[in-house]
């Protein structure tokens, strides 16, 4: 059977729904392996899904995939509706993302990220200090959460003590693009709106009060310092403050818990990050390419038609690139399944790749080293009390909603 003729037939139409069904979140890499043998997967909405590495990667550097939903010939719900820079395509991507980069990294602010090591680490601390006298943790709630969120509040410049209410929002505007089956999708995505549109209000009036104040953060430095191309408008600047809040919120979190539980049932790679705390950084790239916190970027759509895998899509389909299943194909990792913190030849897609790669990928790989070098070093005899743990409901951002571990101390 050709790659043409398994697009066309009906078998593998359901898988996306098997993807997204939350009964298969614990373990959805044996779909995602069903995937990469169809190659290119039409499903019965009309959309395509990609799972095989090679695919994937050409298809994150073809300018004639979109990633401005307004592109689809399906209309879509959250149309018109002011995104970042995430959902538009170059060149007002280029422009935008360069404005938000300029106070975050190079070439403008190069040591930025880097400058944040003490800090994080201090965060870390305190938080593993307050964990004193308990003999069971919820890692979620105790620590890979509040980690994250309290180092993205610095780098933005906002109330660490706002948090429940950017934490609702951050949670609504997520389900707004959660494609699980069983709830009513257009009533997720007026919700989300709303919160957006709270969110950017709230961001907005934090940066318009430092206009003529300038501050050591980001939103400070979006007013006061636009640099030569005379930087966003308020509108863009919202946008732009939301996607960086929620891109805080909800990724690193998946970053820390993943690695923190795949040690834990690995115990031959925990003692050895316990002997070689070196190897670190390799372990932390090894995660993002073995238990990616972002599993699926939903929301490509091909400007012309456009032949992948033998397969023409047709011009305005929805194309959905499932990183964590390019991640594990055998043609392009050695051993795929098995978790190797020392594996050498690792270009994962954990990050994306192209035009959009991860702007927050400097920042989110050293939250990933401090915590988990933190962890293992003052963690004494951590163990998994649940497992397969309880996830959370997204199916692209994937991760444990709770981690319960049982604990036989905190070391110094
Ligand atoms: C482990 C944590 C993280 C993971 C796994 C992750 C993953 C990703 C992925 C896969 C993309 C590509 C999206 C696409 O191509 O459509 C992306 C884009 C992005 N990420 Fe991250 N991310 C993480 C942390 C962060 C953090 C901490 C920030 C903010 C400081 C951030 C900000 C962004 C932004 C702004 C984009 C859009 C880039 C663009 O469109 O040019 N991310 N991220």
């Amino acid at each position: 059977m050709t790659a043409a003729d398994t697009a066309s037939t009906g078998t593998p139409g359901t898988l996306y729904s098997r993807i997204t069904d939350y009964a298969n979140r614990p373990d959805p890499y044996p779909l995602y392996a069903e995937l990469r043998e169809h190659g290119v997967a039409r499903q019965d909405d009309g959309s395509y899904l990609v799972g095989t590495h090679r695919e994937i990667a050409a298809l994150l550097h073809d300018p004639r995939i979109s990633s401005d939903r307004r592109n689809r010939t399906v209309p879509d719900e959250v149309q018109g509706v002011p995104v970042a820079f995430i959902g538009r395509d170059d060149p007002e991507h280029e422009r935008l993302r360069a404005i938000a980069m300029r106070p975050f990294g190079p070439p403008h602010a190069p040591g930025r990220v880097d400058a944040m090591h003490d800090e994080i680490t201090a965060i870390a601390d305190e938080l593993i200090d307050g964990l004193r006298g308990r003999d069971r943790i919820d890692l979620v709630e105790d620590f890979a959460y509040p980690l994250p969120v309290t180092v993205i509040c610095r780098v933005l410049g906002v109330p660490r003590e706002d948090e429940p209410r950017f934490h609702t929002w951050s949670e609504t505007l997520i389900e707004g693009f959660d494609p699980t089956p069983g709830t009513d999708p257009a009533e997720r995505q007026r919700a989300a709106l709303q919160a957006r549109t709270e969110m950017g209000l709230y961001l907005g009036e934090l940066a318009e009060a430092r206009r003529g104040k300038p501050s050591d953060d980001m939103l400070s430095a979006f007013v006061n310092d636009p640099g030569p191309d005379g930087g966003f408008t308020p509108t863009e600047l919202m946008a732009t403050a939301v996607l960086l809040l929620i891109a805080g919120h909800e990724t690193t979190v998946n970053l820390i818990t993943n690695s923190a539980l795949t040690l834990l049932r690995h115990p031959d790679a925990l003692q050895l990050m316990r002997e070689r705390p070196e190897l670190m950084p390799g372990m932390v790239e090894e995660v993002l390419r073995y238990e990616p916190p972002v599993q699926l970027l939903p929301q490509r759509t091909a400007l012309t038609d456009v032949e992948v895998a033998g397969v023409t899509v047709p011009k305005g389909q929805p194309l959905v690139l499932v990183l964590a299943a390019g991640n594990r194909d055998p043609l392009r990792f050695r051993d795929p399944d098995r978790f190797d913190p020392t594996r050498q030849d690792n270009q994962h897609l954990g990050f994306g790749s192209g035009v959009h790669s991860c702007f927050g990928a400097p920042l989110a790989r050293i939250e990933g080293q401090i915590a988990l070098t933190a962890l293992i070093r003052r963690l004494d005899g951590p163990r998994l009390l649940q497992d397969p743990p309880v996830y959370r409901r997204s199916p692209i951002l994937r991760g444990p909603r709770h981690l319960p571990l049982g604990v036989s101390g905190i070391t110094d």
